[in-house]
Parts: structure tokens; C-alpha cells; sequence
């Protein structure tokens, strides 16, 4: 059966990987707190990440910037100016919403007028009695420093992009890499959304992780295109997501951010319906031409070699921690006639084996118990001990925080050496020395 949203909401809160943030105080809307298993799970999806895109290739290097920075930089990047969603008021409940999100076919640069003669529901009260709407610019102010005046403001960051762009002359005034090269950045991305929904899809502090690809202004289209296509590998291959759930979607130029000549959304159906997953953005020299107009420094590459010099294009490969992980967890997530199954890829789960004695109070057993477990520890670090509740409890556990092996130490592993192993996808048993795991 397909996963519902509600199924994988409860399972996230059940097994200790995903809370509402501050629910001890009643809650945050639109931030989320990982547990044990959520941030191995995260910590996976974001290793994984790192490893295919940054150090398993020779053309992308990292980064990691701070989080604050010169308030200069979101003059320059467009961001004071423009980055706002369409907001609007219900004129009898006064609950506000983002126009473009609650019906179907309205863009975001929908104006008044339009949105009036689509005669739209209040999703609160059911009236259609709408304000004008505004653009609500949602990055979160800050004071820097003991003043809290307008000399004082910053911002926390909604975009890790731009802490790339900054150090785009660091990196090549330092290692001078080869064009095109990338550079990658994980890290926290704030927004203050007007609605956060859909678990952790839409979220006021979610992680992203960013490539700046940095192309000679001529070659765009291929690199693009090659961009595009990894992509699509990573996804499937590395993340193990159903190739039928994702979907390209060409972004029709008034739905572009302010940035971009070309944006491919790669979108996945979530349990609640399709939804961005990524975004592919063709940046053009906007940022680099942006920042040495602003900063007065030379953003130019010059080809090695005494050859041509000139302000880079970029593509820039978008994605979010939190959504990425909601697919990764929608195709892992089955409930079968007696159990509920996280099959997640062997590479992603937060643990990988389970060990436990068949008995807790049977010495002879937990001592050997102990000693495979202490063995896979040294190996694989991620391993789990369970001695709670009978066996198939913890078979059922296991399975729904997606452990794929589960190794029980039985008597007959005191007679002749071996130990059953139980797979989480098929629930066989079979029995092997534990030196052969
Ligand atoms: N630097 C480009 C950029 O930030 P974006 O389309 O606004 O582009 C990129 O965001 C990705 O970051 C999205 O495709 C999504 O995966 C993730 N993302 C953006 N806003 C988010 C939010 N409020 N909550 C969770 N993820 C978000």
C-alpha cells in the first residue's frame, strides 16, 4: 500500500526520528527537531551527498560559509528586493495565506484582480472576501552587535548560494581550479514562510545542499544538460528513489526566481501530491556580475594559460535536506498484512545490523551476543543492540526504523558457532558464522 503522510508522520514521531520543534513548549511552526534515527538518517543523506558530488570528483571543491553575512550581500543578490511570495488576507478571519499555494493553477506573480476573479475560498472560513495582495519578503532580520538600530540589521541566510558566491574569488585566487569546476555547501537556510506545511517539505529553517557550477558563458547548455542528467542518478542510484516518482517540470519564465534564464524543477510525488524536490537554475554571471559591481572586485577567470577572461556563467543544483529525506522516506515506507517496513537502501539506514541474545537473562547467550556485536561495531560502527521485549518485537522494530539485518545469538550458536541472521525485506532466516557477516 502507498505511503499516507499521516503513516509516515506517526512513524517518524514513534521510533525517534522527527518532532515537532519545541514540543515541549506546545511547538514552533515550520521547524522541525531530528532524534537518534533522523539524524542518522540525515547525517546518511547528507554524507552520501557530499561524497558523490564533492569527493568522489575532480571538478568540485567545498566550502563552508558562515551563516550571517554582510548585509550587502542580499542587496546585491536581489534578495531585499525580491524575495517575496504573494501574500493575502482573508477579510473576515484575517488568516493570511500565500495566494499562489491554496488553489490550483495561480502563479506567483498572480495579481489582485486575477486572484479576485478566481473567486478562491478562504481554506479557514470559506468566504471570498480577499485584501490586495503584497509582496512579503521572507528573510529573517536580525541585529548584529549590541545596537538594535537599522545600522545593526542582517540577515539569516535563505539561501546557502550565496556563501558560495562570495568565496568564488577566495577559491580561485587560492587553488585556481580548472573551468568548469563546482563549489558545493550544506548547511541551514532560513524563510520565513507564510504557510509551512506538508511535515517537513515547507519548513522556516530547512538545510540545503548547493553546487555553484561555474561554466565558460558559451558552454551553459551542455553543462546544463550533463547536470541534469547526474542529477537523476544521484536520485535513483545513491538516494534509491523510484524512478517513476520523479518528474522533470521546465519553469515557465514568470515562475523563474530573479535570477535565472533556465529552471528544470525536479519534482516527486510526495504521499500529499507532486512537489519540488530540486531545482536546476541556469544563473547566468547575475551573482558574480552582481557582487563586483557591488564589492568593486575583479570577478573575471582567466583561462589558463594567458587565454580568454571572463565573468563565468553558472548552473546551480538545488536541494533540500528535509524534502529529500520525505522522499527518500515515502519510497522506503510499505505496510504489509502484519508489519510496517522502512526499506530503506542499505546505505541510508540508520543502522545496518542488529544484534541481540535471543534471551536477556540467559548469561551464556549475552555474552556472545556481546562479543558479535563488540566484532560489527569495530567494522561498521552503525549497529544496534536490542534485548528489550521477545524477539519478534524487535524484528518488528527493526523493520520500522529500516535495520536490514537482524543477528540473533540462539543455543545453537553455543553448540556449533553460528548465528541467525534475518532480512528485513524478505523476514528469511538464515544461519552463518558470524566472522562471514
Ligand atoms: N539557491 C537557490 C534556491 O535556494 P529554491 O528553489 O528557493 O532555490 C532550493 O530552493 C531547494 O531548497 C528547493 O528545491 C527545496 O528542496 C529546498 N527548499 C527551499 N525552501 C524550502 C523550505 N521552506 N523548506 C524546505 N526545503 C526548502
Amino acid at each position: 500500500m502507498a505511503a499516507k503522510m499521516e503513516d509516515i508522520v506517526s512513524l517518524c514521531k514513534r521510533r525517534g526520528f522527527i518532532w515537532q520543534g519545541s514540543d515541549v513548549y506546545g511547538g514552533m511552526a515550520g521547524t522541525w527537531d531530528f532524534g537518534p534515527l533522523g539524524v542518522a538518517l540525515k547525517r546518511k543523506i547528507m554524507d552520501a551527498w557530499w561524497d558523490y558530488w564533492v569527493d568522489s570528483r575532480e571538478d568540485m571543491y567545498g566550502v563552508d560559509a558562515a551563516i550571517i553575512m554582510n548585509p550587502r550581500t542580499w542587496q546585491a543578490s536581489g534578495h531585499t528586493a525580491t524575495f517575496a511570495d504573494p501574500l493575502v488576507e482573508c477579510g473576515a478571519c484575517h488568516g493570511r495565506f500565500r495566494a499562489d499555494k491554496i488553489a490550483d493553477g495561480i502563479s506567483e506573480s498572480v495579481t489582485t484582480e486575477e486572484f479576485k476573479a478566481l473567486n478562491v475560498k478562504c481554506p479557514t472560513c470559506g468566504k471570498t472576501e480577499w485584501g490586495d495582495i503584497r509582496k512579503f519578503n521572507m528573510m529573517f532580520q536580525t541585529h548584529v552587535g549590541p545596537v538594535d538600530d537599522d545600522s545593526s540589521i542582517a540577515y539569516l541566510r535563505p539561501e546557502t548560494a550565496q556563501g558560495i558566491f562570495t568565496n568564488y574569488k577566495n577559491v580561485v585566487d587560492t587553488i585556481y581550479p580548472d573551468l568548469p569546476f563546482g563549489l558545493a555547501q550544506q548547511g541551514k537556510a532560513f524563510r520565513n514562510e507564510i504557510s509551512p506545511r506538508d511535515f517537513i517539505l515547507r519548513d522556516r529553517e530547512c538545510s540545503q545542499m548547493e553546487i555553484e557550477y561555474f561554466v565558460a558563458p558559451e558552454t551553459w547548455e551542455e553543462n546544463f544538460e550533463k547536470l541534469l542528467k547526474e542529477q537523476h542518478e544521484f536520485l535513483t542510484e545513491v538516494m534509491g528513489l523510484d524512478e517513476s516518482k520523479i518528474h522533470n517540470l521546465e519553469v515557465a519564465e514568470a515562475d523563474r526566481a530573479h535570477y535565472s534564464k533556465r529552471t528544470v524543477d525536479i519534482m516527486f510525488d510526495y504521499p500529499n501530491g507532486q512537489e519540488e524536490l530540486m531545482g536546476l537554475a541556469y544563473r547566468t554571471d547575475f551573482d558574480l556580475a552582481n557582487i563586483q559591481r557591488e564589492s568593486g572586485k575583479n570577478m573575471e577567470y582567466i583561462v589558463k594559460g594567458g587565454g580568454a577572461r571572463f565573468v563565468p556563467h553558472v548552473i546551480e543544483p538545488s536541494i533540500g535536506v528535509e524534502r529529500l529525506l520525505l522522499a527518500v522516506l515515502t519510497c522506503a515506507y510499505r505496510q504489509e498484512e502484519n508489519r510496517i517496513v522502512l526499506a530503506l537502501p542499505e546505505n541510508l539506514a540508520p543502522y545496518r545490523f542488529c544484534v541481540s541474545p535471543l534471551l536477556k537473562n540467559k548469561p551464556e547467550l549475552v555474552e556472545k551476543a556481546r562479543e558479535v556485536y563488540a566484532m560489527l561495531r569495530k567494522k561498521y560502527q552503525n549497529v544496534a543492540w536490542d534485548d528489550s521485549g521477545n524477539i519478534g518485537k524487535r524484528y518488528l522494530k527493526q523493520d520500522e526504523i529500516g535495520t536490514p539485518k537482524c543477528i540473533v545469538i540462539d543455543f545453537d550458536t553455543l553448540e556449533d558457532g553460528t548465528v541467525t541472521v534475518r532480512d528485513r525485506d524478505t523476514t528469511e532466516q538464515i544461519r552463518v558464522k558470524p566472522e562471514e557477516l
